[in-house]
């Protein structure tokens, strides 16, 4: 038991993590990255599928124009989580983020499951918003008037998802061949370096920036803000909620709290930040800088936007795959703009997504490179602890991950995927929140150059915060969570047990770890009698 809990030494996690003589053999990450650079990593993996496309169905289907308050209560999470990634970050400047943390804080085992639960978060969110890139290149491809025939239409989806055919046919898919392509291709760029990852990311971050504050301005001067397009008899929090109507989970104050989960995926990204902060040139400084400041630029992006999208569409039309395109085509229309403007602003507001989009994937996959990469070194995982001589990348990581994901991404339906990475996120962020008062109490001394204010306030309501949200979640995702978990449990006790870089010379160590093998096969059984349960009656 006592071997399960085993902490590894803050000072030898940092002397580790800086020490040439330790990486020289395998070579080492290399430190490009600043504050400037950071704080864009931040924004492109913050803002994606989740402002693009998720907010029309929130704000349509749970909280009306009451969706600007989802958005506030959101940053607000994310905000306690952000701040205590800083403290962190900036204590602790090394790949493995979370995971690391962890395992400083809460011992082997329970750093184990936050690494292997991170997966869901970065490489997941890749997968999913792969998934949703392909979505979006399809419907670009329409306005260029380019129209697939049903065999390439068949190509756009994997073979779980049904495609419909040019003759209002349905079909399945058989490979989602853009999906993997764009994973396939952004890993590339991340073998060829961090620098060269970063620079990719700062064009197309300052792309779909500028496209999302065009539409704030556009939409600001057509709005009236004394007259908002909000439901007359609006009741709740101020008039801009609509009436409670569809039971539970139908707008109305308990509308706004269902959307605020929903809209959470929005915010997720800021955290993969500190994964990089061995590529970081001052992480200490640079890092809470990061990942603090892309959290405040985004929230701010995205309250604009919501007030925005129900200013000046009724929200009840923007249950739409990409209420961005309703409403700058409202916008249009109300400044009686021509058809060419129109379908020219169109092009630019599909174009500022997918680009949001590549830079997602793009910074989820760097994330999840260094988690494995933090992982391996510590004897946990196999493969990945190669540090590509030249380029300074975690090379063997980056194609591990690169196939995983384009493999997945080619067959995987995006619903399945999606749920996961709120679920893991959340889980990640709660450990984050309870490890910044537990390690103010074992590691008092330590250096903190980010200090959070009031650490056990801020700390625990982050993660009562977080654990709130994980509950409102449906129990197919909790499901699939217990899953993931139970094969993590798995895979730890059958080789990390055996081979961490921390394991005692104990003969216990030496073979596989029997109980927690139990532990996992007693869990799983009563875990599948829920899913046939939940699933077998759907
Ligand atoms: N926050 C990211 C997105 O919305 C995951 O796509």
């Amino acid at each position: 038991m006592s071997e399960l809990l085993v902490k590894k030494d803050l000072d030898r996690i940092l002397r580790e993590a800086n020490d040439p003589n330790v990486e020289s053999s395998q070579g080492t990450l290399k430190r490009h990255l600043g504050a400037f650079n950071l704080t864009m990593l931040g924004i492109g993996a913050i803002i994606g599928a989740g402002i693009f496309s998720l907010t029309g169905t929130a704000a349509a289907t749970y909280a009306g124009p009451g969706i600007i308050y989802s958005f506030i209560l959101g940053g607000i999470l994310c905000a306690f989580a952000g701040l205590c990634y800083a403290e962190m970050a900036a204590m602790i400047p090394v790949a493995g983020s979370a995971y690391a943390y962890s395992y400083a804080t809460m011992g082997e085992f329970i750093a184990w499951l936050i690494g292997w639960d991170l997966i869901l978060e970065y490489a997941f969110g890749a997968v999913t918003v792969s998934i949703a890139w392909s979505g979006y290149l399809q419907s670009i491809l329409k306005n260029f008037d380019i129209h697939l025939g049903d065999f390439a239409l068949r190509f756009f989806a994997g073979p779980w998802t049904n495609v419909m055919l040019n003759d209002g046919t349905m079909a399945r898919g058989i490979w989602n061949i853009p999906a993997s392509f764009v994973a396939l291709a952004l890993a590339s760029v991340l073998y060829r370096g961090v620098q060269e990852s970063a620079k990719l990311n700062n064009v197309i971050v300052i792309i779909k920036v500028a496209i999302v504050v065009t539409i704030i301005i556009l939409g600001l001067s057509v709005i009236d803000m004394n007259n908002l397009n909000v439901n007359p008899n609006a009741t709740g929090l101020g008039s801009l909620v609509p009436p409670a109507e569809n039971g539970r989970f139908g707008w109305g104050n308990g509308g706004v709290l269902t959307a605020a989960g929903v809209v959470f995926f929005a915010y997720i990204g800021f955290d993969a930040v500190s994964t990089t902060a061995q590529e970081a040139k001052n992480p200490k400084r640079d890092l809470p800088i990061g990942i603090l400041a892309s959290l405040v630029i985004c929230t701010i992006l995205y309250i604009l936007i919501s007030l925005v999208l129900t200013g000046v569409v009724n929200y009840k039309q923007l249950n739409v795959a990409a209420p961005m395109g309703v409403g700058i085509d409202k916008i249009v229309e109300l400044r009686s703009w021509s058809p060419a403007v129109g379908s020219f602003l169109s092009s630019a507001v599909k174009i500022g997504a997918i680009s949001g989009l590549t830079s997602v994937i793009l910074v989820m996959m760097l994330g999840q490179t260094r988690i494995f990469y933090a992982m391996s070194k510590d004897g946990l995982l196999p493969w990945f602890n190669k540090a590509h001589p030249k380029h300074g990348t975690p090379h063997t990581a980056t194609i591990l991950t690169g196939l995983f994901v384009a493999i997945c991404g080619g067959l995987m339906p995006l619903g399945l995927v999606g749920e996961l990475v709120s679920i893991g996120t959340l889980l990640a962020f709660l450990l984050v929140c309870i490890g910044v008062p537990i390690l103010r109490i074992t590691n008092p001394h330590v250096e903190r150059p980010f200090k959070v204010p009031a650490p056990w306030v801020i700390g625990l309501i982050g993660a009562g915060f977080c654990a709130w949200l994980m509950f409102n979640l449906p129990h197919d995702t909790w499901i699939r969570l217990m899953l993931w978990m139970e094969a993590g449990l798995l895979i730890y006790a059958c080789y990390g047990w055996r081979h961490s870089k921390m394991a005692s010379e104990s003969a216990e160590r030496k073979s596989i770890n029997m109980t927690l093998v139990r532990v996992a096969v007693l869990t799983l059984i009563p875990t599948l009698i829920w899913a046939y349960l939940t699933f077998g009656r759907a």
